[in-house]
């Protein structure tokens, strides 16, 4: 056992921080600001291979692992939790889902312009009566035989990436009778007639991600869109969540090690009593129990990124990272903004930012309660 990086994965986390510190985090006050995506800020994510990480060269993707692709998690929300989940719904819920259930035509239909830069992807699985109960899907589709086609009808929320993407992967009800067995995943073109994409909700945090509910009215989608097979869509929506759920550690992990950061350097300077902060023992010990605990949740989330890479089951593992770091990057962000005072509340610096962006790795892609429920799942607890 080994829990150093190779040379490898040392060396796309050093090209990934190049990338964060020189082009996101420059951007990523403004973007809060306006509560706007910098969309040359995607064309050159995509450009540089950002958005296709994990995802074979066959397809134009850059043929890294799930552990790389954590790194870039990482590093990105460092500096910015916006671009995190902008990254994250569009590599593993869409490109994830695409890759695992599509057929080779699809791949090379949809996963190939969304892994070689071309398109963006989004997902759409929550709707206002299903959060956390994902089987509430009231979103309908129905096969209509005489044009081989799906016709859509429902309405979606917090749909990440909506407001720019191109292919979202939806999860529809085709028969209720059916629970969890009655629902399919369709990639549809967000450019279809029927499609309605409303305003960027306004949120507390990661409020330059675009999340805007999205109106289905007689979308026609082609059944050669159908992912898996009719039936397998609570399945599939659940498998990409697993991946996604790596993702929102490998964030979280990021944005407690971008707040602790910044306080290391705050209370270096920072001369209080006579002395600068960072020589009195409340503060060091402070530090000390921050950075144990993101170190703790870095190592969960390697885990669970090394489990998928070596194809073994990672729910259980993905459900402990998410549930983990979430936690320990809420605990780090506002015990950073503690260290830094009234300084640490000012939006002059980024870490309050950190903590408003924290808030929601307890609740999207699976609340923590929902991950106690997978990981109690996993566990054996009838007699
Ligand atoms: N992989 C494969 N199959 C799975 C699975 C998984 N991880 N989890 C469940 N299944 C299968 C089960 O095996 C079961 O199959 P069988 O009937 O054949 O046995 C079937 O799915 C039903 O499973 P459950 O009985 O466990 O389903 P449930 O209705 O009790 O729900 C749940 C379980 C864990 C609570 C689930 O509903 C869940 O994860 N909820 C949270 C949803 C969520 O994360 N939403 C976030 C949306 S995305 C987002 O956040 C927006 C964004 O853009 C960032």
């Amino acid at each position: 056992m080994d829990f150093k990086l190779s040379k490898t994965h040392q060396l796309q986390q050093e090209m990934y921080r190049r990338f964060a510190e020189n082009e996101v985090k420059p951007l990523a006050e403004d973007m809060d600001e306006t509560e706007v995506y910098d969309m040359e800020l995607l064309a050159k994510m995509h450009k540089y291979g950002i958005m296709g990480i994990p995802y074979s060269k066959e397809y134009g993707g850059v043929g890294g692992d799930y552990l790389s692709y954590t790194l870039a998690m990482e590093e990105m929300s460092k500096v910015d939790g916006s671009t995190g989940i902008t990254i994250s719904v569009h590599t593993s819920l869409c490109c994830g889902a695409i890759d695992a259930f599509g057929t080779e035509e699809q791949k090379q239909k949809f996963l190939r312009p969304l892994v070689d830069g071309s398109a963006t992807g989004c997902y759409g699985l929550t709707e206002p009566g299903a959060g956390s109960d994902a089987a509430g899907v009231q979103t309908q589709a129905v096969y209509d035989e005489a044009t081989d086609e799906w016709v859509v009808n429902g309405g979606k929320v917090f749909t990440t990436n909506s407001a720019f993407a191109d292919y979202c992967v939806l999860i529809a009800m085709t028969d209720r009778n059916l629970g969890t067995k009655g629902m399919v995943a369709l990639i549809v073109d967000l450019k279809s007639e029927g499609v309605t994409i409303s305003q960027n909700i306004k949120r507390m945090g990661i409020r330059a991600a675009q999340n805007c509910e999205v109106t289905y009215e007689n979308v026609r989608v082609p059944n050669a869109n159908l992912l898996g097979k009719v039936g397998q869509g609570f399945k599939i929506a659940m498998k990409a969540l697993d991946g996604g759920r790596i993702g929102i550690a490998a964030q979280s992990v990021g944005l407690a090690q971008g707040a602790l950061d910044q306080a290391i350097e705050y209370v270096k300077d920072r001369k209080q009593f006579g002395r600068p902060i960072a020589a009195f023992q409340t503060t060091q010990f402070k530090i000390a129990d921050m950075q144990t605990k993101i170190d703790a949740a870095r190592l969960l989330t390697w885990r669970a990124a090394v489990a998928k890479d070596n194809h073994e089951n990672y729910t259980a593992p993905a459900a402990m990272a998410k549930l983990f770091a979430s936690d320990v990057a809420n605990y780090v962000c506002r015990e950073a903004v503690q260290l830094m005072g009234g300084y640490g509340y000012c939006r002059e610096y980024a870490v309050e930012r950190n903590l408003r962006d924290a808030k929601i790795t307890e609740i999207y892609e699976g609340t923590s309660e929902v991950m106690k429920m997978v990981i109690a799942g996993s566990l054996n607890l009838k007699k």
